[in-house]
């Protein structure tokens, strides 16, 4: 199943229950948003979690991009990527949780044609201020789905205040061999769609107190979907990253892991910058400014004349029009040619520091730490002047 399909028979599924479907945001939250990107679809959708009336009604559906940092050092397994979309649906104080996941049972199996025979459960175990989410664990044993209980896996929240709840996680097995152990024991156990019964706030103290309405927020990877459905090992295989996987080889010799993180972080790249970020040294810009840098790190290592000045624009395209993003490619083409020359500029400071006497035996942590701090050069850019 293409990944336009998945959408549209998600999307379709949650209207033929009443949800209406929002446009997602941009990848910056709204003001007041404790992070720096949206990391998931409920951001925009905040104020109304917290009870403020949505002009479309009680029951919504929506595709959101996102992009997460906390993963970054993931990117190059098999199910993480930095920017991602996400299927979302809402219950704002409408539906409870076992509607939702027994509407999630329906659409994996009869929508997805899954095997319901592959599906797992975890469920919130309880702890010393909540209990038990005693309604998802019925809900998962009427439908015969194995259910593990946790703790912390199984609650949620946008960050340390704020909405927060239990939430309830559905896993598909990917093994060759029939299921076995326990989401958080196998990790052929792949998390598809979390659904959080979002009903408490986190207060600045740490406590929580009732949400004025009881709410459902679910989120569902589409990249990662796409993956397992079209019977693909890992993200980078799903249909859309076919032009990167057929146009990037050709140019650049790389190991899988190198193509992998090239891929993830070039597409992400062009995503932020297509929702107006610009490369800094601090917040938003300079999460870009990682993503790039660590892309030519990767590429000069094997060929110091490899550049961003060879990536074809298909993939600039493809990647605009995939986000639904109105920004020329040309303008993101300047803004990576231009970081693209100041990194080289700081390599070619770099190697003159370096030069210096005082850094000709091995770098001890005091030595990155002065780089760093000092003369502005990151960590991983020393190491990749001088790999010990
Ligand atoms: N907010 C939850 C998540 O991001 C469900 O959408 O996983």
């Amino acid at each position: 199943m293409h990944s336009d399909q998945i959408v549209r028979t998600f999307t379709e599924y949650f209207e033929e229950r009443g949800h209406r479907r929002i446009t997602g945001s941009t990848l910056l939250p709204p003001p007041g948003d404790p992070v720096l990107f949206t990391t998931s679809g409920m951001h925009p959708l905040t104020p109304y979690l917290e009870g403020r009336p949505h002009p479309l009604g009680r029951r919504l559906v929506n595709v959101q991009r996102c992009l997460r940092t906390t993963d970054l050092d993931e990117v190059g397994d098999r199910t993480h990527l930095t920017v991602f979309e996400m299927l979302g649906s809402w219950s704002l104080g409408d539906y409870e949780g076992p509607s939702s996941l027994d509407w999630g049972f329906g659409l994996l199996t009869e929508g997805f044609g899954i095997d319901p025979g592959l599906l797992h459960a975890t469920v919130f175990g309880g702890d010393d201020r909540t209990g038990p989410d005693t309604s998802s664990l019925e809900l998962w044993q009427e439908r015969g789905v194995p259910v593990e209980l946790t703790v912390e896996d199984n609650w949620w929240s946008n960050g340390p205040t704020g909405p927060c709840g239990p939430d309830s996680e559905i896993f598909l097995w990917t093994g060759d061999t029939p299921p076995e152990s326990t989401p958080t024991g196998d990790d052929r156990w792949v998390e598809v769609w979390n659904h959080v019964m979002m009903r408490h706030r986190r207060l600045d103290d740490g406590s929580l107190v009732p949400l004025p309405q009881r709410n459902v927020d679910t989120g569902l990877g589409l990249e990662r979907l796409a993956s397992l459905l079209q019977g693909r090992t890992s993200v980078f295989e799903c249909d859309v990253f076919d032009p990167w996987r057929r146009r990037v080889p050709p140019l650049w010799q790389l190991d899988e892991p190198s193509l992998r993180l090239v891929c993830d972080h070039l597409r992400s790249a062009v995503v932020v910058i297509g929702d107006g970020v610009r490369p800094a040294n601090t917040g938003r810009g300079y999460v870009l400014r990682r993503l790039v840098r660590r892309v030519l790190t990767v590429l000069r290592r094997d060929d110091p004349r490899r550049g961003l000045g060879d990536l074809p624009d298909e993939l600039i395209r493809h990647t605009l029009d995939r986000f639904r993003q109105d920004v020329g490619q040309d303008v993101v083409r300047g803004v990576l040619l231009d970081e693209e020359r100041r990194f080289g500029r700081l390599l070619e400071r770099g190697r003159r520091i370096l030069a210096r006497p005082r850094f000709h035996g091995p770098l001890g942590e005091d030595d990155l730490h002065y780089l760093h701090d000092t003369h502005g050069l990151p960590r991983e850019l020393v190491l990749s002047l001088r790999p010990e």
